[in-house]
């Protein structure tokens, strides 16, 4: 009796082991991967995530959770500083957006999308520690009117990645804003050809 489970009890605690091993591995690796690479860490330090104005002046964006940079599927959050005078194109877009001002003030301005073009703005003050959302599809711009301090917000979108029509200015019609997409931000790990859209 002794003989006979003597030897599966033997190789049933080799296996045990090796599987052991393998999980340790396994841990490990995952452990290192996190801490090395920061698109799959679970904390991520801001001041180490790509910044970059991309090709805009006056702008700082950091994606701190996007679509195609950290595989996001229902909101993206984006870091975004604006020095004085600067502005974000007049645009819209298909989803939700929330913003919340870090620091700083500036103006949002507001067109409509009831019109056939977004037509003279409506003005809002925006300061630090406001927050305000753009209904879908509403024309706007953020302008940092302010003549000295930086206005920095933290923005939220829906529905990733963004897809933007750009106006020229209030009275071009909504049917001629130009479609921008990959937005600036995506175009970099966007892998799609653009023909496809
Ligand atoms: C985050 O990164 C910045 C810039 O590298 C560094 O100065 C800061 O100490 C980091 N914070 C933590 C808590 O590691
Ligand atoms: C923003 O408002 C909240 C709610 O009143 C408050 O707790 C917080 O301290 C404010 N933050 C700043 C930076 O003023």
């Amino acid at each position: 009796m002794g003989k006979m489970s003597g030897l599966p009890s033997r190789a049933a605690h080799s296996v045990l082991h090796f599987l052991l091993f393998l999980a340790s591995f396994a841990a490990a690796a995952q452990a290192s991967s996190r801490s090395s690479n920061q698109g799959s860490a679970v904390v991520r330090n801001i001041s180490t995530i790509p910044e970059s104005n991309y090709g805009r002046g006056g702008l700082s964006h950091i994606t701190i959770a996007g679509a195609v940079s950290h595989g996001m599927k229902e909101v993206e959050v984006w870091l975004q500083t604006f020095s004085p005078g600067s502005r974000t194109p007049i645009h819209r877009h298909s989803c939700e957006e929330v913003f919340v001002v870090l620091k700083g003030k500036g103006t949002l301005l507001l067109g409509s999308s009831s019109l056939k073009y977004p037509g003279q703005p409506e003005e809002f003050s925006i300061y630090s520690n406001s927050t305000f959302t753009v209904p879908v599809n509403d024309p706007h711009q953020v302008w940092n009117s302010d003549e000295y301090e930086d206005l920095q917000m933290l923005v939220i979108i829906s529905r990733p990645p963004v897809k933007v029509f750009i106006y020229d200015d209030w009275n071009m019609p909504h049917t001629a804003a130009k479609l921008k997409f990959p937005y600036y931000w995506d175009e970099e790990c966007f892998s799609q050809p653009k023909d496809e859209l």
